[in-house]
């Protein structure tokens, strides 16, 4: 009861400050189903304060910084994240069920990112164009001004990381919209960050419902740039409303990612990374491996070792820090259950299943892992993606029908190939219609350093590495005309 008291605030001008409408939202752990803190439920109003706040820093003591001097504070925000890794890597496991290990890992990863911008800060220009006689002609990279950024539940501090991260070091000045089901680490981080030195607006968090507070930044008229992540249809509605004022948006919608095994791979190497690019997060991962291709001279060999993995996956509480932690949330459990109904109805073959520890408190929103086999392209199961942790197989007979299957999808974030044949490699790579492909690996969270993002409905833009630092500035090109 006493927990239940813990009341989060927003975080505006380097100030918690209560929202608008007075009214909170409880937060779940979901491993054990309980509430055990609230946040503020911000809107319109607290959004619309938020934006100002970021304006005057964006025109004010954040934008008159020099780039050396942003990436110091990038620099010292780093180092503070990292001495607290621990304590945001509980706050983080509480709020979303990711196992410990898995969230110290996003620690280090979200520590990473401001270490790596911070370097970048200074480092981002222009050019020279040659041009007639009598003109030198610049182009300058200048910050949007204002960008608004709505992260989802999955990855809090990573997909903050590289979003926040990067704007900052550009020059923007940030409003950040967590997600409902998760913003614990955030707002811990956020603090960390007026302590480095960001200066009053230069970052703000506002948490709320997505119809409300996520609606509102999409909408408002002072945002000069958005990046979302989360699902397609959210997407569409954030690019719909940020249209409204011809702004513009990144998208990083998710995927139904192939990992495409040939009979020649070296499958020691090869399955522990298939199970888990699909367990890691308990599929709750935008770039999770979902859909596993196995050539028919190596399918029963591959596909038995996967059950027999599969078989001894455990699901259990974050704190245990097994396999899997639970789902985010009893609706998202319900709508891996709804897939899975699905299979079963369809008579597909459940080829191997985890299990769920039997102390794992009975409010819990566990979902034992399923490896499904023999998945038809045309089946809902093959084509969309279920965020949880189920693996659909599928056999093909040549490398022309893998490369068919791997792109027989909506989405194209990322795929994975596994084959020792180096051509082979090469033609899969260059065909396969992704944001990312790796070869012999798979880089699922990873790559702090490696642009990432979709085509098709995965969506559009890029974010992470140094490639990010673009589309969170415009360019200006002046022409100077001297003769
Ligand atoms: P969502 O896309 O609705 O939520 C993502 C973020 O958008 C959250 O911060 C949410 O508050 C915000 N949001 C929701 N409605 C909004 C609106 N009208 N305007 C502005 N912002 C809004 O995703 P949800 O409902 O939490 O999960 C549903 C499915 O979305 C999942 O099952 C999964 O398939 C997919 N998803 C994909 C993610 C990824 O990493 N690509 C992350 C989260 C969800
Ligand atoms: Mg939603």
């Amino acid at each position: 009861m006493l927990q239940n008291s813990v009341r989060h605030q927003l975080f505006i001008d380097n100030k918690q400050t209560p929202a608008a409408s007075g009214e909170s939202i409880q937060v779940v752990d979901p491993s054990d189903g309980q509430v055990f803190a609230q946040i503020a439920r911000g809107g319109a109003a607290d959004i619309d304060r938020a934006v100002g706040a970021a304006r005057r820093a964006s025109v004010g003591a954040w934008g008159v910084m020099t780039a050396v001097e942003r990436g110091r504070v990038l620099r010292r925000w780093a180092d503070l994240v990292a001495a607290a890794g621990d304590e945001l890597a509980h706050l983080e496991s509480r709020d979303t069920g990711k196992p410990m290990r898995q969230a110290r890992a996003d620690a280090t990863a979200f520590a990473r990112y401001f270490e790596y911008y911070a370097g970048a800060a200074d480092k981002l220009h222009g050019q020279t164009i040659p041009y007639q006689n009598g003109y030198t002609v610049m182009t300058i990279r200048e910050p949007h001004g204002v960008t608004g950024h709505i992260i989802p539940w999955n990855y809090p501090m990573q997909i903050f990381g590289r979003s926040v991260g990067a704007a900052l070091a550009a020059g923007n000045a940030c409003v950040v919209k967590p997600a409902e089901d998760a913003c614990l680490s955030l707002l811990r981080a956020a603090e960390l960050g007026a302590q480095a030195g960001l200066p009053p607006g230069a970052l703000n968090v506002v948490t709320g419902l997505g119809p409300e507070a996520g609606q509102a930044l999409a909408e408002h008229p002072g945002i000069d740039h958005i990046s979302f992540t989360g699902s397609p249809d959210t997407g569409r509605r954030v690019a719909q409303a940020a249209a409204g004022h011809h702004c513009p948006v990144t998208l990083e919608l998710g995927g139904k990612s192939p990992q495409i095994v040939f009979a020649d791979a070296d499958l020691e190497a090869t399955l522990p990374v298939l199970v888990n690019a699909i367990i890691q997060n308990c599929g709750q991962t935008c770039s999770a491996g979902s859909r596993v291709l196995i050539e028919r001279a190596a399918w029963d060999q591959v596909l038995a070792q996967l059950a027999e993995r599969f078989a001894a996956l455990r699901a259990g509480p974050a704190s245990q820090d097994l396999d899997l932690g639970p789902l985010i949330s009893e609706r998202q459990r319900q709508r891996v259950r709804d897939f899975l109904a699905e299979a079963r109805d369809s008579g597909l073959e459940l080829a191997g299943q985890g299990t769920i520890v039997a102390d794992a408190p009975p409010l819990g929103f566990y979902e034992p892992p399923a490896l499904l086999a023999s998945v038809p392209s045309a089946s809902r199961l093959f084509q969309e993606e279920i965020f949880g942790p189920v693996l659909v197989a599928t056999a093909f007979d040549d490398e022309a029908q893998a490369l068919a299957l791997a792109n027989d999808s909506p989405y194209g974030l990322v795929a994975g190939v596994w084959t020792r044949d180096g051509a082979r490699q090469m033609r899969m790579a260059r065909g396969i219609r992704t944001g990312q492909v790796f070869v012999n690996n798979y880089g699922a969270g990873g790559g702090v350093e490696l642009p990432f993002g979709g085509v098709k409905h995965s969506g559009y833009g890029r974010e992470k590495g140094f490639e990010a630092l673009y589309g969170f500035t415009t360019l200006k090109t002046i022409a100077l005309r001297h003769d």
